[in-house]
């Protein structure tokens, strides 16, 4: 019999500040209809000065460590797509602050919003190989755009921590999978950006073909039907494209494209996004906790992922929702780290989108903002310098 491996326990966090789509509509005369509907956004979370994709991992995934102990965990796969340093993995930082034991294995990977799927299916290929062992796969990313620019309204800031392992409380991971990959130029950030450049409508339209793409080689690979399924995850740059993938995915199907169909299958799934935007890495595991958090008994049913990643690799696959899981759910916890936040006005938040860290070797010491358990205190030498508050 083959093994149950999947997600054993989710955690989330974000940014210490949120702006409201109305702050930045009213800044720039968009009809917020634009926001609130055009694109399906409502707010988005800010980093505070002292917070980076560094303190954001850390920060979701030590409630793990807390709950499970480290005693299992011999991996930790960080993904991300605002990585922090060319050459060292942001993972190790996150190993030191939440105490790991030095017989880990810490890499970075990266494949725009893509990277953590990818880690997710490595973490399950390891623990298939000795199941013993669990995998800390974390997404992390603070979603950038210049100011002013049409992609500035689909920014955020989020980290997802998952426990990869056997006989999970949460989620099964399925074989098979579907896999699409295609050169295209819809989304990038060359190493001397540092904000990300975006072709809006190429990448909309990049993104429809993945589904296409990885939903023919599921089938292929011997995966479920459509009817099988009783909610879709889909990566979400914005909520509506969550909308416009699986309307999409129903014609190519040549299945009834009704909205009210649209909208039941995605249920709750956008919830989290819509009001912390793009977090890239992180955006469809924090659509899994918005359906895990809100919706219905999903004992025994059947989900689908669809992870796109721009440039582009993209993969669906399925996930089954294992019994007794609502009684692991960090929902609360969920709803705190979304609720706490402090919203900026559009001035505080310009201030904190133009801030960069000093880059002259010397000792700097970053403003004390967040009111989170970990911070970046400040950079000396090139080094960043984390502490636990
Ligand atoms: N009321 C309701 N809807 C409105 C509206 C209003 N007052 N004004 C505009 N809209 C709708 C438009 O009709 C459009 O809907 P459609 O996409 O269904 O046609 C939508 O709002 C967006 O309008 P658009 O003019 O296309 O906006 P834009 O040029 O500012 O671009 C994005 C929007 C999302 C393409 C842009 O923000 C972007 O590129 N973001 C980055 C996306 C990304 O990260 N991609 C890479 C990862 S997948």
């Amino acid at each position: 019999m083959s093994l149950s491996i999947g997600i054993h326990d989710l955690s989330l966090a974000t940014g210490e500040f949120v702006l409201p789509h109305t702050a930045l509509a009213a800044h720039n005369g968009a009809d917020i209809g634009k926001y609130h509907v055009g694109i399906g956004q409502e707010s988005m979370s800010v980093t505070a000065a002292d917070e980076d994709i560094v303190t954001l991992a850390a920060t979701a995934a030590a409630p793990l460590i807390a709950r499970h102990g480290s005693d299992r965990i011999r991996t930790l796969i960080l993904a991300t797509e605002s990585s922090i340093d060319q050459a060292k993995a942001a993972g190790v930082y996150v190993h030191s602050l939440i105490g790991l034991p030095s017989a880990t294995r810490v890499v970075e990977l990266k494949q725009a919003c893509y990277g953590a799927t990818a880690a997710l299916q490595f973490a399950v290929g390891l623990v298939r190989r000795d199941p013993a062992q669990q995998v800390l796969v974390i997404a992390s990313d603070v979603s950038r755009y210049d100011l002013d620019s049409p992609g500035e309204a689909t920014q955020g800031a989020a980290a997802v921590a998952m426990l990869v392992g056997v006989n999970p409380a949460l989620v099964r991971i399925e074989d098979p999978s579907g896999v699409f990959t295609a050169d295209v130029m819809d989304f990038w950030r060359p190493n001397y950006r540092d904000t990300a450049l975006v072709d809006g409508q190429e990448s909309v339209g990049a993104y429809l073909q993945a589904v296409e793409g990885t939903w023919k080689d599921y089938t292929e690979q011997g995966g479920r039907t459509l009817e099988e399924f009783a909610a879709f995850c889909y990566h979400q740059p914005f909520t509506k494209m969550a909308h416009k993938a699986h309307r999409h995915l129903l014609n190519y199907c040549g299945r009834d494209t009704d909205p009210t169909a649209v909208t039941a299958a995605l249920g709750h799934t956008t919830a989290y996004n819509r009001v912390i935007g793009n977090s890239y890495t992180a955006s469809l595991y924090l659509a899994l906790a918005a359906l895990l958090d809100q919706a219905d008994d999903l004992t025994g049913q059947n989900i689908g992922f669809l992870s796109y990643g721009s440039g582009s690799v993209a993969e669906f696959f399925a996930g089954t929702v294992v019994a007794g899981y609502q009684d692991h759910l960090r929902t609360a916890a969920h709803r705190e780290a979304i609720t706490r936040r402090t919203e900026v006005d559009y001035a505080g938040y310009r201030a904190l989108h133009e801030h960069r860290l000093p880059a002259d070797g010397g000792d700097h010491a970053t403003p004390a903002q967040t009111t989170g358990p970990y911070r970046l205190a400040g950079i000396s030498g090139h080094k960043r310098l984390y502490t636990t508050r």
